[in-house]
């Protein structure tokens, strides 16, 4: 039994004393213990060791105290496992170096065992839940396919993805016949994830604000869809579309848990499209934790105030940023913490 159950019950859209609350990326740049071990490895040797991996995952939960642990890894280990080479490069990013541009390429792209290729996610799921001794749920994540493809296509971030929007545009048919094959891929990954332990997943659709309304149906939406239809009889099921307001109706009626929201949509618009039921998560806007932690605090009691204390988890609009003050996360944390109606 999980001591703090309240990130679960607020999935399960249960009436709770206040919201729970947790951090997108919050196992990162911002604490001085995460750069101490990312100055001594590199970032997929601190993704591929069991070790590493879950003592970072745990570092935010004995520093500053979420009510969910989110698994330290990336979501560019799928195209990594599927016989795409991906670097994490100082200052650059992701760094993608033989990216993906025509139908011939996406046939050398391979659907892997996941349990070979990504035993060592399963095996940092397993010591990370031992770590955390039933202390918080653990959540486990994927990206979604469009989000995936437009690294594996770019072969770098990018303000725009032109180059990923160019092949659905140009080659449909490559493109499609990508996405499937990194949705059937998350798919198997993401039931290996729950197998070994994690209590929840989010897809992070980071970059499906990129697409108008209707190419977001057809090249990213469909794909999310399935892995939902996948997943949702065996695990809790957050989907987070940055820049994704458009698609939150039709979010609302595919059988995830929840939905994630960015800080450019309003709790009352967030809650008009969604019909006002389904559990919402987010947004307090990240650079918003640059402000002094009593502004920060008033902020918190605000944002909760408009979603509403059920059906709701408090996190940021997308991930904490790396020059955010520790006290700053940690009064972010609290306020959600101390919150009374
Ligand atoms: O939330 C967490 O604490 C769990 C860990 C996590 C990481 N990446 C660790 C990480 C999660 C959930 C991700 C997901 C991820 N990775 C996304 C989707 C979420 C989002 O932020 O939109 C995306 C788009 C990626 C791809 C990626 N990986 C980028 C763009 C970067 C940043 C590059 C840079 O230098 O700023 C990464 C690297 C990365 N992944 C870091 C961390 C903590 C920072 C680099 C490092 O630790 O060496």
């Amino acid at each position: 039994m999980i001591k703090n159950d309240l990130f679960l019950r607020a999935l399960k859209g249960e009436t709770v004393e206040r919201p729970p609350v947790w951090m997108m990326r919050q196992a990162g740049r911002y604490l001085p213990e995460f750069m101490a071990l990312k100055k001594k490895y590199d970032f997929f040797t601190r993704c591929r060791t069991p070790e590493l991996a879950s003592e970072i995952t745990v570092q935010p939960i004995d520093i500053i105290g979420p009510d969910a642990a989110i698994l330290f890894s990336d979501i560019l280990v799928i195209p990594q496992a599927m016989n795409i080479e991906v670097e994490m490069k100082d200052g650059i990013g992701p760094w993608l170096p033989n990216p993906i541009r025509s139908l011939k390429d996406v046939e050398q792209v391979v659907v892997p065992d996941v349990h070979e290729e990504l035993g060592y996610v399963m095996n940092a799921i397993k010591l990370t839940k031992e770590r955390l001794d039933n202390r918080v749920p653990l959540i486990g994540f994927a990206g979604s396919p469009w989000t995936i493809l437009c690294y594996a296509v770019q072969g770098q971030g990018s303000k725009n993805f032109d180059k990923a929007k160019e092949l659905c545009f140009s080659a449909p048919e490559a493109a499609h016949q990508l996405l499937q094959k990194i949705t059937d891929t998350t798919i198997a990954y993401l039931k290996a994830k729950v197998a070994a332990g994690v209590n929840a997943v989010q897809v992070f659709d980071s970059w499906g604000g990129m697409l108008s309304p209707v190419d977001y149906q057809e090249f990213s939406w469909k794909y999310i869809q399935q892995i939902v239809d996948a997943l949702k009889d065996e695990t809790e099921v957050i989907v987070f579309g940055k820049g994704c307001w458009f698609a939150l109706h039709d979010m609302a009626k595919s059988g995830a848990a929840a939905l994630g929201v960015d800080w450019t949509c309003s709790a009352r618009n967030a809650r008009y499209l969604t019909g006002g039921n389904i559990t919402l998560q987010g947004n307090f806007d990240p650079s918003r934790l640059l402000s002094p932690p009593a502004e920060i605090k008033k902020m918190v009691k605000q944002m909760i105030d408009e979603f509403g204390k059920d059906n709701y988890i408090a996190n940021l609009g997308h991930g904490i940023l790396p020059n955010i003050p520790v006290e700053n996360a940690q009064a972010f944390v609290d306020a959600v913490k101390e919150y009374r109606m």
